[in-house]
């Protein structure tokens, strides 16, 4: 199974940062997103990095020129019909990302593998809209991909060997250290980091502490990179919220009940870094 035509779909932090890496890799990458705005912010982040990473010494400035020449815009799903790959990274919504895999079964060659950047829904109920649920996997990257060392890959109920051998193979390309997991609400990760950050959400919600001194705690306590309040606006709170919706729905159990501060916030548009204001505010 060989892997060379890539189509990401989702030009927002996550899906632009897996575009930069796989073309850093030297696969060919069509970047997809709905509008011409949302595909150029992404490869607006994407050119900043590349251009650090001159900075830095760790490229040369004609081979960042050769990475953005393996990039490519797409405005129109139906450019997936000539990849081997295509990993959708659209918003965490599941009847949006059904819809997607579903025009992707019908327009991309039936040898693709179709992967999904999901960070908690069921890799199985993804593959059932499709007639090639064998060929369907979740590759979970981390934010940020172009520093996280991390891929989760998610087996569905279908996912065949040789499909799951061609991701592990393909992670390995990009530099990254692949785990495998199975298809449970939030695989590992966000089962294990998501009611931590709704912990924290809580904290501050029942007023034992304000942002800032819970952010230190778990910083200079914990050695957390970010804390926890910061590290919701970084991940996004709607992604937030929609992660532990999904994990109290899939387990049915009370323990995973989103905060109402975290609701709160969403409705009013405060969704974190990306708008500019959810726990802090940012210029
Ligand atoms: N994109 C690309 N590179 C970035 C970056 C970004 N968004 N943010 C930081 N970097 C790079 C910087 O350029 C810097 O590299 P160089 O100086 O060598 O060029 C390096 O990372 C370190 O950055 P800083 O010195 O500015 O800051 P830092 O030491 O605090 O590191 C961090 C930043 C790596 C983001 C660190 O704060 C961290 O690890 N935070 C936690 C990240 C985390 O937990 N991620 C997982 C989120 S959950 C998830 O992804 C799953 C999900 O489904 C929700
Ligand atoms: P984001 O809001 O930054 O970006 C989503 C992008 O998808 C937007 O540019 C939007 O225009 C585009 N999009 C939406 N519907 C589309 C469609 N039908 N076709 C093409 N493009 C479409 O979100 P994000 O943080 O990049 O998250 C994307 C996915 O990655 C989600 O499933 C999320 O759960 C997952 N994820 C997020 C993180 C994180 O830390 N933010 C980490 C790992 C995984």
């Amino acid at each position: 199974m060989s892997i060379q035509k890539i189509m990401v779909i989702g030009a927002g932090q996550m899906g632009s940062g897996i575009a930069q890496v796989c073309a850093q890799a030297g696969f060919d990458v069509k970047l997809n997103d709905m509008k011409e705005e949302f595909f150029a912010r992404g490869l607006g982040t994407i050119t900043k990095n590349l251009s650090r990473n001159v900075e830095k010494g760790r490229m040369t400035e004609s081979e960042k020129e050769a990475v953005l020449g393996r990039l490519t815009k797409s405005l129109d799903i139906n450019d997936a019909n000539d990849v081997d790959l295509v990993i959708e990274a659209a918003v965490e919504n599941m009847s949006v990302k059904q819809a997607i895999f579903k025009q992707l079964d019908a327009i991309a060659p039936a040898h693709a593998i179709l992967a999904s950047n999901t960070s908690s829904l069921p890799i199985t109920e993804l593959a059932a809209v499709t007639n090639r649920p064998e060929q369907v996997i979740g590759m979970h990257f981390m934010n940020p991909v172009p520093v996280m060392k991390l891929v989760e890959i998610i087996r569905g109920l279908a996912t065949s060997d040789d499909v799951y051998q061609a991701i592990e193979d393909m992670t390995k390309k990009l530099e990254k250290v692949p785990v495998e997991v199975n298809d449970f609400p939030g695989f590992v990760a966000n089962r294990i980091l998501m009611p931590m950050i709704n912990e924290a959400i809580y904290t501050l919600y029942e007023g034992v502490a304000n942002k800032e001194a819970i952010d230190d705690v778990m910083k200079l306590g914990m050695n957390h990179p970010m804390g926890p309040l910061t590290l919701a606006d970084f991940i996004g709170l709607d992604t937030c919220l929609y992660i532990m919706e999904t994990l109290h729905e899939g387990f049915g159990d009370s323990k995973y009940r989103p905060c109402p501060l975290l609701r709160k916030y969403v409705k009013a548009g405060w969704l974190g870094k990306k708008t500019g204001r959810g726990f802090y505010i940012y210029e």
